[in-house]
This record gives C-alpha cells, structure tokens and sequence, in this order.
C-alpha cells in the first residue's frame, strides 16, 4: 500500500540529498531557514491532508482491506511498514521499512535504543500515532481475526473499533497514565466487558473481574475491585492494567516497556504474570523493551531495531548464541552480567541518527568498528541466514544462507 504519490521532492528530501553528498552548505542537515521552513510546512500540510482524508474515510467496504495472511500460523504481519511523522523540520522516518511476524502464541521480543520505532511500530498496529502529523505512509500490516484477515494500514479510523480493545490490548509502561484516577479500579474493569457486550447484568461483570483480579494475583480482590488507583502500589496498577487487557479477551497483547517503571523485584513478578497469562489463554505477545534481560526471559523470538528499521530478527536462541549485526552484538556488551565485575560498562560509542536526516547507506556505519568500504553504498539489504535468522549487514551474504 502506498497513500501518497511518491513525491521526491519533499523539501526535507531535497535537504537530506544535500547533506548526505556533504555539497552544499556546512552542516546542511542542522540548518533551516525561514524559507525552507515554510516550503516544508506547505509540503507536509499537502501529504497530511491526503493521508488524512485517505483515514477519514466513511462506510468503506471491507473488501478494500480484506487481505490474505502469509502464513495462518501468524497473528500479525508487519511488511515493509513506513510510518512518518510531518513535523516543521522536516519528514521524521520514526518506522522506515519494517517488517516482521508475530507467530500465534508466541512472545515476539522487539529491542533497540531509545528513539529507534519500537513504539510507533505498535502504535501503528492501533492506529494511534499522533495525527495529523504522525501517519502510516505506506506497507501493510496484515492481522489474522479467524475466519479473515484485515490490513490495518489500509482500514479507515472508523473500522479500528473492530481491533481496538477487542483483539489487540495495550500495557503502557506507566499504568497511572493508562488508569483513570477518578473511577474504581472495579469500575474501569467492568467498563470493559459492558464495552464487549452492553447488555451484561452489572453482578456478572462484578464477577467476571474479581476473577480477573485473582487471575493477575490481587490478594483481597473485593477490597481492591472498589479501590482507587492512587491508594494502589505501582505493581498493583501495573497488575490492573494486565487485567484491563485480559478483560478484553484479545488475541494480542502489546506490552510496551511493561516493567521499566517498578523496581527489580516487582518486575520479576510481572514478567512471571505475563508468562502465565501466556500459557493460560495462549494469546501473542509483542514486547517492547531496551532491556535485553527481559527479552532473554521472555521472548521465543527477537527483532532488533535501529533508527525506524529491522537490522536483524530471530529466534531468541539465535539473537542470543549467534548474534551477528555489530549492532546486536554491541547491545549484548553493554549488558551488565551478573558475576562478571568489570570497571566500566560497555556502551556504544555514537548515537541513533537524526530520523529526518537519515542517509542513504547503512544507518549503523558512523558507528560501526566492522565499517569497509562497500557499507559506504546503498543500505544493506535483509539476509536470511536460516530459516529463522535474518539480518541486514554488509558483512553476511548471500553464501551464508
Ligand atoms: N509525536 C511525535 N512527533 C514527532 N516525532 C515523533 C513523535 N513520536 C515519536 N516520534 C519520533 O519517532 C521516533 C521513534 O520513536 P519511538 O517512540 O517509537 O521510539 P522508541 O523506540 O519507542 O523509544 P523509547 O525506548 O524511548 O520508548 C523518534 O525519533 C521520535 O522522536
Ligand atoms: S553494513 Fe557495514 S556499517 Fe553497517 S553494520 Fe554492517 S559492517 Fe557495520
Ligand atoms: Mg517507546
């Protein structure tokens, strides 16, 4: 799918050209005039507002994002998805060609420094990128419901209603913010069900989320079902925010950065509760995370991400035993090992590209100890080195497949 026509010449697009030829003015990726803004802003209000229209649609008929999975034994494909935000700077390329497959019942691990799309992946999923600015360009993301598939990348906002809170669920990393201070917890969970079926007898709702708050291990569940948020624990809201997710019985959860804001050992305990969950109702899970510990617990396959695109993806044996993109590897260093003293912690020295200035090679190389002269050419193309095993380097060819 691709909404707009491809125009090249997006004025940020003509100020990426330039500076990655390094022809024209000193730093010409930092500087912008008033002129140049203007001619971005004009640009990007064009784009937006096809891309816009294109989301508004009403009473569009379901056989314009019918689409066919690729294998049935996943739940989601994401394939080549582009997904931008029109900012005054310029087009930010926050998910720049990503593509991967969550297998059903399975726990997809997706990692990468802070700013490299893990969020905006998923939140292209729900359709809740920022708009109008934010906007999913071009690609497909294809999910499984059953009997059919749809493309979410083609839907109107008007259909998301089908996927929102009925197959997929979200837990953010903050759970205050996905809670609402001023209703019970029992009565955000209820909301839930009556939002699934609104003509449920309030006690069956009641009883449906006590055993919710069982199942996420609340002890005293009837004390805490008529609780406020804030007369809750940090691990009590995050277990609240599980429980709103279950209620919805989805076949997706995404999970991003689930645990980042509770302290090491509440931690462990949510991680051992989506484990669980995993196994007891056998939905998918796409967790985000930058920390490859939790990965290492969790997931059964990885997906690494640099600068809005995959660099490598895998099982998570293969990520772990045989990483290969320098990337991963650097990211692998830079993990405290238990047992292991060291004076400094290993970081890679560097930072993530600016997305609206992205060059045209590999986006790693400025970075890279493993750099020669051929990753000074066009962005390496996706190997796949097994049947599991991909990754996008100029060190691995054809002949390692
Ligand atoms: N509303 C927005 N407007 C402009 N740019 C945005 C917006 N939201 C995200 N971005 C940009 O998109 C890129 C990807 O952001 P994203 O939130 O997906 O990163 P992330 O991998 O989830 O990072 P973190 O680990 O910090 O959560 C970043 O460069 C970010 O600046
Ligand atoms: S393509 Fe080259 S620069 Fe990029 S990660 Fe591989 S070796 Fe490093
Ligand atoms: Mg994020």
């Amino acid at each position: 799918m691709n909404i707009l026509k491809k125009n090249a010449s997006h004025p940020s697009e003509k100020k990426t050209e330039a500076a990655s030829k390094g022809t024209k003015k000193k730093d010409a990726s930092h500087y912008i005039s008033a002129k140049e803004s203007r001619a971005i802003a004009r640009s990007n209000q064009k784009e937006v507002r096809a891309l816009e229209k294109f989301r508004k649609r009403k009473n569009v008929p379901e056989t314009e994002y019918l689409t066919q999975m690729r294998d049935k034994n996943n739940i989601v494909e994401f394939e080549d998805l582009h997904t931008y935000f029109f900012t005054d700077l310029g087009v930010s390329k926050a998910v720049n060609g990503v593509s991967f497959d969550v297998p059903k019942g399975k726990v997809v691990g997706i990692v990468g420094e802070s700013g490299c799309g893990k969020s905006v992946t998923s939140m292209s999923l729900m359709q809740l990128v920022q708009a109008p600015q934010g906007q999913i360009v071009s690609g497909s993301i294809r999910f499984d419901l059953g009997d059919k598939a749809y493309d979410i990348a083609k839907m109107p906002r008007s259909a998301m209603s089908e996927i929102r809170g009925k197959q997929v669920a979200m837990i953010f990393q903050e759970p205050m913010t996905a809670l609402n201070p001023v209703f019970t917890v029992g009565y955000q969970i209820d909301e839930v069900f009556f939002l699934r079926n609104k003509d449920m007898p309030k006690e069956e709702a009641k009883k449906r989320t006590i055993e919710l708050l069982n199942l996420v291990g609340i002890a005293m569940p009837e004390r805490v079902y008529r609780s406020y948020p804030h007369e809750l624990s940090g691990g009590m809201r995050q277990r609240i925010v599980i429980a709103i997710a279950l209620a919805c019985d989805p076949k997706l959860i995404i999970a991003d950065e689930p645990t980042t804001a509770l302290d090491v050992t509440i931690q462990a305990q949510i991680l051992e509760l989506l484990r669980e969950i995993r196994e007891r109702l056998d939905s998918s899970i796409m967790l985000i995370t930058h920390d490859l510990g939790v990965i290492a617990q969790m997931a059964d396959y990885v997906v690494v991400m640099y600068a809005g695109r995959v660099v490598e993806k895998g099982t998570a044996h293969d990520i772990f035993k045989h990483p290969l993109h320098p990337y991963t590897i650097g990211l692998q260093k830079s993990k405290p090992v238990v047992n292991h003293e060291v004076d400094r912690l290993y970081s890679i020295e560097g930072s993530v590209p600016n997305p609206i200035n992205m060059p045209s090679f590999c986006y790693f190389r400025d970075r890279c100890s493993r750099a020669s002269e051929k990753c000074a050419g066009e962005y390496p193309a996706m190997i796949q080195v097994s049947e599991t095993h991909s990754v996008a380097c100029y060190l691995y060819g054809e002949e390692d497949k």
